[in-house]
């Protein structure tokens, strides 16, 4: 018998526009856009969309199965989302800076109103990096995640590695839709530091707070150091680390990090994501578009299916799995600082030294 599934997509932006085009039924089941909330209702829309912009008419309609919030920011988001998911709706989202600050609360609503909620597009763009976490490697126990989370600071550092500023790679970035207007939370860190806080309540059970991560962004480095890096067969990128020590503690960060050019994560290029997944069954490592209209939609619609496939029955985790009521403050944590120095003390300046972590990916 054909079902119908009916979605309430809110934002029509990058996003919610890839949402639409994605659309498709699968086997016996047709997905369909019911209606579409929009802050704008005055802007021309794509034809054929019931269009809103009042939040309700998706949120309070009892004919909506699935809310698919694609708008960002952590208000009104985080209210949707509760009120979609107590209203016995899925809720999928795209929105890592909700899930960062308020994942305790949201994913507790979920489970207390047997509601699924979704955030693979929160991470990765198109990886499926939140299903591998949530569902595939909950056997084997996770050592330490590690990877490059956010594409235009990825762009900006190879556009920077061929001679190029900051400021100019930035505005060059900006002109071919790889950073956005405001790109503050993107060079800064903080993009990557809220998607990490997601791996690490993935990967080892808990829940940190954002703001106390270590976190370090771009910087306008003069050109000779990374030709200097460049000529001993290194790079840089911007990475986030998190590792279970001997001692079961957590650490992580997220800073600009030196990386042998051999590595993968060297490899990739441009608005690239690569995430690894350190196991006790072995080094697993996944690249692809990190960020863009399509593939974070297709991660929009795995998580619709699963959404279906699941049915509200997402079990509660084990006790010391439940979300951690207070944060867990993440210290300061070296992966490996250059240890002869070479590259410090080449690139001594009127600041001061310029150190770099180095992180040598296991084989
Ligand atoms: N862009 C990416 O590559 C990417 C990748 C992964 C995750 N994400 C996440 O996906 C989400 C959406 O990103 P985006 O790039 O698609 O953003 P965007 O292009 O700026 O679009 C945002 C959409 O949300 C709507 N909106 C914003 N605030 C609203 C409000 N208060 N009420 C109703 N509608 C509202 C906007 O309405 P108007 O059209 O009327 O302005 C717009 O349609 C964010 O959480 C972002 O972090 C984005």
């Amino acid at each position: 018998m054909l079902r119908v599934v009916r979605i309430g997509l809110i934002g029509l932006g990058t996003v919610g526009q890839a949402v639409v085009q994605l659309a498709r039924s699968f086997a016996a089941t047709t997905f369909q856009i019911e209606r579409v909330v929009v802050r704008d209702h005055q802007k021309v829309r794509p034809d054929g969309l019931s269009v809103t912009s009042d939040p309700r008419d998706v949120l309070e309609d009892p004919a909506i199965d699935i809310v698919v919030e694609a708008a960002g920011g952590r208000e009104p988001a985080r209210q949707w989302i509760l009120e979609a998911l107590a209203n016995g709706k899925s809720v999928v989202t795209a929105n890592k800076e909700v899930m960062a600050y308020h994942g305790p609360e949201l994913l507790a609503a979920s489970r207390t109103h047997r509601s699924y909620l979704g955030y693979e597009a929160a991470i990765g763009g198109g990886i499926p990096i939140v299903d591998s976490l949530r569902y595939h490697f909950t056997s084997a126990s996770v050592h330490q995640v590690y990877g490059v989370l956010n594409g235009t600071t990825n762009y900006l550092l190879c556009a920077m590695a061929r001679g190029r500023s900051l400021q100019h790679a930035l505005v060059e970035a900006q002109r071919l839709g790889f950073a956005e207007a405001d790109p503050t939370a993107d060079i800064q860190g903080l993009d990557t530091g809220r998607k990490l806080v997601l791996l690490i309540h993935l990967a080892f059970g808990i829940w940190t707070d954002p703001d106390r991560l270590t976190v370090q962004g771009l910087e306008e480095w003069p050109s000779s150091l990374l030709s200097r890096l460049d000529s001993e067969g290194l790079g840089l990128r911007l990475l986030a680390v998190a590792r279970r020590g001997n001692d079961d503690r957590i650490t992580a960060q997220v800073r600009p990090t030196v990386v042998p050019k051999a590595s993968p994560l060297m490899g990739l290029q441009g608005a690239q994501n690569g995430v690894g997944i350190i196991t006790a069954a072995g080094h697993f490592w996944m690249q692809g578009p990190g960020a863009g209209g399509l593939p974070t939609a297709t991660s929009i619609w795995a998580d619709i299916r699963r959404a279906r496939d699941i049915d509200m029955t997402e079990a509660a985790p084990p006790d010391e799995l439940r979300a951690e009521p207070d944060p867990v403050l993440m210290p300061v944590w070296s992966i490996a600082v250059d240890p002869d120095r070479k590259i410090n003390d080449a690139n001594r300046s009127d600041e001061g030294v310029i150190a770099f972590p180095r992180f040598d990916p296991p084989a």
